[in-house]
């Protein structure tokens, strides 16, 4: 047998966000540095881990009931290790071992505690590793990446701002910063590999700072490595999205221009409630700035419906700012009560009927907002990178705008990572489409 046919075989689901994809591929190196290679079918795993999410109840009810169906494909195969990851173990911790009897819970500050934590489950014994860090960065951590175009990079960790309807403080703990040398030379790294597309990832990545640099310089660092690699980031809180950021963003030609900016509310009196730091006009005179700096920006949110005692009026005053904002795109939810938050005691009294209304007639309106949008880039020419085939045909390619948006093209020969020019002859809410006018590279 080869040393490779000897290594046990890992398999990670991952949900939530795009933190926690990152977060995987950290894992997987830690893992793979300890003799275990991944696999993509969970049929041929002798270790199973899930990477959960407990931004939303709902996300948390997905796992218990995936947790279900593993646990039943265990009974057949003993001596399958299961462990559960992310949020949902640091949050839940040993009741996670009670409900579901899983192997191991592993927090995000506790990665590299995985391969002794699986060597006790693979002789018997059950652990947990839940302790959070004001260090912890995985600064060192070769993340291992599958091979593609788009690399995911955490350059921060955590979040501090406490906004009063969210879990993640509690369960990513304190924000702390990668240093720039390190983030830029594995951003060097990527560009030897053939990465063509980065995207800086923290949970508040504006107030990245790793003792002498900011958030801005650290972008203009990036986007120095390499004028055609295209670099992105995410997310980012309206309080520290500053003035220099802006002007950073505006001054290079390979930083997108598309900004992912939560707004939550639109209601002064909400977003107070909310701990958001801002209010609406705060945030209005932030969008302009951003417009007038940065030409053709697209400007993409998250928005919450139903938060503790939000009023008709304050709901329709999230529909006035959508209206204003003219957002290119939206992440809406309902609220969901998370225990141990600020938001939690007040209580969950908006029903969930109303709740549902006010969601989806924000869908409805952002839906719209999104299609005229669209229509104002039909007869352009736009700059795309290639993906790969589009999701309905072969014989159509797909790809993203600097401003993140879908683009479906007839195929040609073109590979991903390949920039092309293609001229937009219609478009929907969701998805540009055109024909290829020029290539170049
Ligand atoms: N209920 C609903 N949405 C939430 N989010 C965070 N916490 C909650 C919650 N308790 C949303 C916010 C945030 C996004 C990542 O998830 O809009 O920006
Ligand atoms: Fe949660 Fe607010 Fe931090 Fe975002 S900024 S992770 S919504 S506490």
């Amino acid at each position: 047998m080869s040393i490779e046919e000897n290594r046990l075989k890992v398999y990670v689901e991952t949900y939530g966000c795009q933190m926690n994809l990152a977060d995987t591929e950290i894992v997987l190196g830690i893992m793979n540095k300890s003799g275990y290679s991944p696999t993509q079918t969970i049929d041929d795993a002798d270790v199973v881990l899930l990477n959960t999410c407990s931004v939303r109840d709902h996300a948390e009810e997905k796992i218990h009931q995936r947790l279900g169906v593993i646990k039943k494909q265990m009974s057949e195969k003993p001596e399958l290790v299961v462990g559960v990851l992310g949020c949902m173990a640091e949050r839940l911790r040993s009741n996670l071992i009670e409900r579901h009897n899983v192997d191991i819970v592993v927090g995000p500050d506790e990665y590299r505690k995985i391969p002794q934590l699986l060597e006790g489950a693979l002789s018997g014994s059950q652990g947990i590793g839940v302790r959070l860090s004001r260090t912890e960065t995985y600064d060192d951590i070769t993340p291992f990446r599958a091979e593609g175009v788009s690399a995911w990079l955490s350059v921060m960790r955590g979040c501090d701002k406490f906004c009063t309807f969210c879990i993640v403080p509690f369960t990513r703990g304190r924000e702390r910063s990668r240093t720039l040398s390190s983030v830029v030379s594995e951003v060097e790294q990527l560009v030897a590999q053939g990465f063509r597309e980065v995207t800086l990832l923290g949970q508040n990545v504006n107030s990245y700072n790793d003792g002498g640099s900011d958030f801005a310089d650290l972008l203009a660092a990036v986007a120095g490595v390499d004028p055609n690699l295209r670099v992105r980031f995410t997310t980012s809180h309206p309080q520290d999205l500053s003035d220099k950021l802006i002007d950073t963003i505006a001054n290079h030609r390979n930083l997108c221009k598309f900004i992912h900016l939560p707004v939550q509310s639109g209601s002064d009196r909400i977003l107070e409630a909310m701990n958001r730091t801002y209010t609406r006009e705060h945030y209005l005179a932030l969008v302009g700035r951003i417009r007038a700096r940065i030409p053709g920006v697209a400007l993409s949110t998250d928005i919450i419906a139903g938060f503790p005692t939000e009023t008709e009026e304050e709901y329709r005053e999230t529909l006035s700012l959508m209206e204003e904002v003219r957002y290119d795109g939206a992440y809406m939810f309902k609220y969901s009560p998370r225990e141990g938050t600020p938001a939690f005691r007040l209580g969950d009294d908006i029903p969930e009927g109303v709740k549902t209304r006010r969601l989806n007639e924000i869908i409805t309106l952002q839906q719209k907002i999104s299609h005229e949008v669209n229509q104002s880039v039909v007869g352009k020419t736009v700059e795309v990178m290639v993906d790969g085939a589009s999701r309905k045909s072969d014989l159509q390619l797909s790809g993203r705008t600097g401003t993140n948006k879908t683009v479906v093209f007839p195929a040609g020969p073109f590979k991903p990572g390949d920039v092309v020019s293609v001229k937009i002859g219609r478009a929907s809410s969701a998805t540009l489409f055109g024909e290829i006018v020029e290539d170049f590279d």
